[in-house]
């Protein structure tokens, strides 16, 4: 990473293309997925050294339940075997991990890994890994406005106190804004990935797919940010 060059605090990565790099190379779909948890690993290293504050990662959508049985099953045995085994960087990183999404209807096996990666790194202080898992944004919204309504009925809240802070601070996790939106593989779209908190970030999509998304991508893609304008609405 060049000095001087702007981090962005908090970044979200969509990281598609796995099923097409695999197919690509003649291998099941899930192969793409297992090749992705390296490329994983190492850039969340990477990320860790360059101070990265937040990192947002869209590892699971709502909609991903509609895949066959076989590549669900792969994908959760992975997070399972990736949370327990290949997240070993965290403690010596100093990684904190969160997750957002619905609990229902993840496997019992699934949320014992992710509840002890949460205990495990609660305290530290660097990077925080904000890992979307059965995650949707529109469930976000949901879930969020029926758990404010509830506050509401019972006193807690006033109607006043409902401003856009306090929903940010309300959704899934107390997070701030994403600054940086990086989805692989070429596609141009946000499909249901954290949509208030994108509202004024900026998009990058390079044309790789995730297995391939090496330390020397992120570098262009920093690059790529340094040089937007951002003008939140005003001018510049
Ligand atoms: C999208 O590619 C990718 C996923 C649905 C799974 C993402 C999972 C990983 C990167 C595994 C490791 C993650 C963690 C948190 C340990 P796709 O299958 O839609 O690719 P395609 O568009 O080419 O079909």
């Amino acid at each position: 990473m060049k000095d001087n060059l702007i981090i962005p605090n908090h970044i979200g990565i969509i990281m598609d293309g796995n099923g097409r790099w695999a197919q690509e190379r003649g291998l099941p779909r899930t192969m793409g997925h297992q090749h992705a948890v390296g490329t994983l690993k190492k850039l969340c290293i990477y990320m860790a050294d360059c101070g990265v504050k937040y990192c947002s990662l869209y590892a699971f959508s709502t909609e991903n339940f509609k895949r066959e049985l076989s590549e669900v099953e792969f994908l959760m045995n992975l997070f399972i075997s990736s949370f327990r085994k290949e997240f070993d960087f965290i403690k010596e990183k100093k990684v904190r991990v969160l997750f957002s999404g619905r609990r229902e209807p993840l496997p019992e096996k699934v949320l014992e890994a992710m509840d002890e990666l949460v205990e495990d790194t609660k305290d530290n202080k660097a990077l925080t890994l904000n890992i979307c898992l059965n995650y949707g944004s529109h469930a976000e919204i949901v879930d969020t406005t029926k758990k404010i309504c509830e506050w509401y009925r019972e006193g807690k809240i006033a109607l006043g106190d409902i401003t856009e802070d306090f929903i940010q601070k309300n959704l899934y996790q107390d997070l701030p804004p994403l600054d940086f939106v990086i989805r692989t593989s070429g596609e141009l779209r946000l499909s249901n990935f954290m949509m208030y908190q994108a509202s004024y970030a900026e998009f990058y999509f390079p044309k790789v797919y995730f297995p391939d998304f090496s330390c020397e991508e992120f570098d262009k893609a920093i690059l790529e940010f340094n040089n937007r304008n951002r003008r939140f609405g005003g001018v510049k």
